[in-house]
């Protein structure tokens, strides 16, 4: 599949790489946020069986490692798109967690793996800057290419206090530039979840009927 170039995914440069390391940890309630999805992301790994085989696409600037590698003799594939990414989580992450972790850098649209290579592909925070169905569609595909068992996925969902609000303010919003993120409708995705393959295990809300957030967990139907 010929590898697709977004307009999102060129932010990523050396500068923002950095600010995004720091995003994460700046503020109180940023640094809550992050816990309350590392806890979101750990039930999630659980429900998935505690894979020993991982794939973490995006891994950005290195979040979850941490996290992935609690489960000691689990092997860690981390890729990103962003060479800038991958060398700030190389700069950043605790040596000890560095040499737990195989990186490289790829595009979701065409994961530098053989088919079936590892258990789970863990995806955080990448669909919901992933606006049209058909992109959605080529990347869970290849999820399911690569993935033996299963895959989780966060991304923003419809049905909730924010995802109102984003909406009233879209809808005044005058000027339509160019749509970075998106709010999916529920059935929608778990229609695309399911064109591509995958059954639902579960879910897990950020903060349930307040936050957008929603991280799925999909087995691969075979
Ligand atoms: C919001 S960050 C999330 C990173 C990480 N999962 C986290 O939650 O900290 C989005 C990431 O997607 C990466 N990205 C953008 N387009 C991509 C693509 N087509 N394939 C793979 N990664 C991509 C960016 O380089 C960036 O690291």
């Amino acid at each position: 599949m010929p590898t697709q170039e977004l307009t999102f995914s060129k932010k990523y440069n050396l500068k923002h790489a950095l600010k995004y390391h720091d995003k994460h940890r700046n503020t109180l309630s940023r640094r809550l946020s992050n816990w309350r999805e590392q806890a979101i992301a750990e039930k999630a790994l659980k429900l998935a069986g505690q894979p020993a085989t991982v794939l973490d696409l995006p891994c950005g600037t290195g979040r979850f490692w941490a996290l992935l590698a609690r489960k000691k003799d689990r092997t860690i594939l981390a890729a990103d798109n962003s060479d800038a990414m991958l060398s700030v989580a190389r700069e950043v992450m605790p040596p000890a967690v560095l040499e737990r972790v195989q990186t490289f850098q790829s595009s979701a649209f065409d994961i530098q793996l053989a088919n079936d290579s590892v258990d789970h592909v863990f995806c955080m925070r990448l669909l919901h800057h992933i606006t049209r169905p058909e992109d959605r569609l080529a990347i869970l595909s290849e999820f399911y290419r690569v993935a033996r068992h299963s895959v989780a996925v966060s991304l923003w969902v419809d049905g909730n206090y924010k995802s109102l609000r984003r909406r009233k303010l879209e809808a005044r919003r005058t000027h339509k530039t160019y749509q970075n993120r998106i709010v999916l409708q529920r059935r929608i995705v778990e229609r695309e979840f399911s064109d591509a393959g995958f059954a639902i295990a579960g879910h897990y809300d950020f903060l349930k009927f307040y936050a957008m957030w929603r991280l799925y967990v999909l087995k691969k139907q075979l």
